[in-house]
Parts: structure tokens; sequence; C-alpha cells
């Protein structure tokens, strides 16, 4: 078949795929269905966007497989209201119950994860997610590590937190204030070449931890494994990424301990109008 093909008999000629198409691939005409640029082949980013929105069906993608689109229902859009409930009721969850998180339970959320943006549609987050307790506490003994290096040596790029002696000490006592006794956790990484990469492994988490607070479970950024993850060697040597790999993000996620009853309260939006 031709790289994108138009049934002209479904085609209404309403010219949404002219429309949504990010990388105008497509040519309007009144009286025909829409024809396609020279060359579609090497621009087009298989986002998707002209099969998901064309109402009759008409248009076909020969890397995309409309039979493949799931139909969008109607009837589970979220109100504004429950997007609001939704949104300011997610909380970083520090204290998680002693209890796994099945591979299966994981695996559905990243199957949900995956849907999230990337630039160009390029969807090359990858992830690794462990849930072998020696290694998540091998991993924040190795933070600590590094935190002890910045405090003692020094760091180049990195300001020693002023409250490093205290994460330390409480480290020291018996307290895994790094990754929170979580029972996983999952790390997003990508094409260090790739500039974009970063922005999208964030995004992905970012998604994550809201399908996360949708399920019963709970998570929290884990910025100090992160800053190590980026600068201390032993971390990156642990966790064994591949070539021209770099982690990007992480979540510890579990079953959270405890029920929150409020809403924080947040400082307005700082915002600038033109
Ligand atoms: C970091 C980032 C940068 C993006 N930049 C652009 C952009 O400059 N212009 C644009 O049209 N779309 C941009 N996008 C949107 C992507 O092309 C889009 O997410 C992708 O094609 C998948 O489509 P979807 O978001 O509808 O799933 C960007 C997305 C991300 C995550
Ligand atoms: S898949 Fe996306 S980029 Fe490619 S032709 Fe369709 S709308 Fe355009």
């Amino acid at each position: 078949m031709d790289f994108i093909e138009i049934d002209k008999d479904k085609c209404n000629q309403d010219g949404l795929c002219v429309a949504v198409c990010p990388s105008r691939l497509f040519e309007y005409h009144k009286e025909t269905p829409p024809t396609t640029v020279k060359d579609i082949e090497s621009m087009c980013i298989r986002c998707g966007h002209c099969v998901a929105v064309c109402p009759t069906g008409a248009l076909r993608h020969r890397s995309l497989d409309i039979h493949r689109f799931e139909t969008v229902e109607e009837e589970f859009r979220l109100s504004s209201e429950q997007c609001e409930a939704f949104f300011k009721g997610r909380r970083s969850i520090r204290a998680y119950k002693d209890k796994p998180v099945s591979q299966e339970k994981i695996t559905r959320l990243l199957d949900i994860a995956r849907y999230a943006p990337t630039a160009r549609n390029s969807q090359g987050v990858r992830w690794l997610v462990v849930t072998d307790r020696a290694e998540i506490k091998r991993y924040a003994g190795l933070v600590i590590d590094f935190f002890r290096v910045v405090l003692n040596e020094g760091v180049p790029g990195i300001n020693p937190n002023p409250h490093l002696g205290k994460l330390i000490s409480d480290y020291d006592a018996g307290t895994d204030v790094i990754l929170r006794d979580a029972p996983a956790i999952i790390i997003t990484y990508g094409d260090k070449e790739n500039r974009l990469a970063q922005n999208d492994c964030v995004i992905a988490l970012a998604n994550l931890e809201l399908i996360t607070s949708a399920t019963g479970l709970g998570c929290c950024w884990a910025g100090f494994f992160m800053t190590a993850a980026a600068n201390y060697d032993p971390l990156k040597e642990a966790l064994a990424l591949p070539e021209r790999h770099q982690a990007f993000g992480a979540l510890m996620i579990g079953y959270p301990r405890f029920r929150y009853q409020r809403i924080p309260i947040r400082r307005e939006a700082k915002i600038v109008w033109r």
C-alpha cells in the first residue's frame, strides 16, 4: 500500500487530517480528498493524529494500523471538577506499607505511562524498575556515600545542601531518608545525545505519578537519588545503563501507609500576561 491511503468513498473532505498533521504533510482540495506532500515518509513522525481524528475512518497509514487504535470512550472523560480534585489531591508519598508492588501491577502502570507525549513522538523513554530490596538499599547507601564526598571534599557544580549533615546522620541512625524504604524504584532513562530525552523522561514519570495515585499506590520523586545518579560514578556503575544512556528521573513507589484528609496550601500561580 501507499504510505497514506484515503478511501475516497469514505472521505468527507472535512480537512481534519490537513489541520491536525503537525508536519503539514497533507494538502487540502475542495472537490477531492486531500493529497500528501512529496517525501512524506521521511517527514512523518508517526504521531497517528491523521488516523485518530478522521470521523469516517477513511485514512489508512502504512505504519499505523487503524485496527490497533483504541476508541476514545466519552463516558470516561473526567469532568473539570474531577480533574481539579485529582490533580490537587496528588501527594508525594514517603511512607509505604511493607508490601511489595507486583511486577504485573507495575507493568500495567507503565503500559499507560508510555502514552505520555514525547518530542517528535520519539517514544525513546526507557524504564528501569528495581524491586529488589537489597538493591534499593544499596542505591540509597551510594547516594549517602556521594553526599559524604560532597560534604567532606566538595564536588564541582554541587552546592552542599545545608541539610546534608542531618541527612547523613539520620541515615546512619537507621532511617532511609533517601529512598524511604520504598518497595520499588522506577527510573526513566534515555539517549544522552538526544537533547529532549530528559524532558520526555520527566514527562513520562510525571504522568506515571498521576496514574499511580489513581490506582491506590503512591510515589515520590527521588531527587537526592537523581543528583547522585548524574554525578557519582559508583552509582552510575550500579545502575549499569546501556552505553550512551543516562538516567533522567526516578520515582519511589509503594502502597501508602497514610491517607491525606486535606489539600495543603500552595502559592498562587505567578503569571505574566502579554
Ligand atoms: C519535550 C516535547 C517537545 C515538543 N515540542 C513540540 C513542538 O515544538 N511542536 C509540536 O508541534 N509538538 C511538539 N511536541 C508534541 C509531540 O510532537 C507529541 O507529543 C507527539 O507527536 C505525540 O503526540 P501526542 O502528544 O498527541 O501523543 C513536543 C512534545 C514534547 C514532550
Ligand atoms: S502520522 Fe502524524 S505526522 Fe504522519 S501524516 Fe499522520 S498526522 Fe502527519
